[in-house]
């Protein structure tokens, strides 16, 4: 499915669109939460363009059948090497990523590198996983959400797209807001206020109704660097030792 370009909006002549390729077995989760909001906005006016394969499609046989039992024993089913890499092989695909478990897990950097990238293909596994001939054959990248286990990719690959999404220009109206964000500058976000300025007995800081822009500047950085020295060891190790590379 690709969305339709809204006529007002000029982009087209501008900048190539983010283009992703999803190929799947369930299509009709496409593009579910990305049509809504943020997302779904952009899609509307052309900033990115989402194609979805059935994986089905290119089965060889009258059954449709896309697995089979793994070699070696054991349980549940495997995606097969032909029938994806026929799926794969039908349009230009870009750089392409299996959504999986094994791969290194997503963070802002990799998303930051999608987003740059023109069109990117995205594997959504089902049953055990698929045939890893197919992954060596294509060079295929794997990316995980996390280090749990879903049942298929496909809400990994909405995740992931959506990540993506929100930082391509255009999609969010003041861009300034995202380099504040959590991982941009290797923290974690400050804490966020807003009216009623006091709730259940809670004072909002006064430092952020003093209209001083230094001082609640600082006291923002703070909070960041302290929420991420207590929660987050590994990313506070990581943001001093590139402080202090710095500074030599
Ligand atoms: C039930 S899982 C297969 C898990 C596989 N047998 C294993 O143990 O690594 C089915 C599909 O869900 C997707 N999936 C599961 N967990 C994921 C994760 N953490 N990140 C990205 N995709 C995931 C993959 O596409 C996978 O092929």
């Amino acid at each position: 499915m690709t969305a339709a370009p809204n006529q007002d909006f000029d982009r087209a002549a501008a900048a190539p669109v983010w283009t992703v390729r999803v190929l799947t077995l369930f299509p009709d989760m496409f593009p579910g939460p990305l049509g809504h909001s943020l997302a779904g906005k952009a899609l509307q006016s052309g900033i990115w363009a989402l194609e979805t394969v059935d994986i089905r499609d290119f089965a060889r046989d009258k059954h449709r059948s896309v697995d089979d039992t793994p070699f070696g024993g054991g349980p549940g089913m495997v995606i097969r090497a032909d029938v994806l890499a026929a799926a794969l092989d039908d349009e230009r695909r870009g750089r392409t990523l299996y959504l999986s478990p094994r791969g290194p897990v997503l963070d802002q950097a990799r998303v930051r590198g999608l987003a740059a990238e023109e069109r990117l293909s995205l594997i959504c596994g089902r049953f055990e996983g698929i045939d890893e001939r197919v992954l060596e054959a294509r060079g295929i990248e794997e990316v995980s959400l996390g280090d749990f286990v879903l049942s298929g990719g496909e809400p990994a690959a909405i995740a992931l797209i959506d990540a993506v999404v929100r930082l391509l220009p255009g999609v969010i109206g003041d861009p300034s807001g995202l380099a504040d964000e959590s991982f941009e500058a290797g923290l974690l976000e400050y804490p966020q206020y807003t009216r009623p300025q006091i709730w259940e007995g809670r004072e909002v800081p006064a430092v952020l109704l003093s209209g001083h822009h230094g001082n609640i500047g600082s006291w923002r950085r703070t909070k960041a660097e302290e929420l991420t020295r207590v929660r987050r060891p590994d990313l506070w190790a990581r943001h001093a030792a590139q402080k202090k590379t710095r500074t030599r």
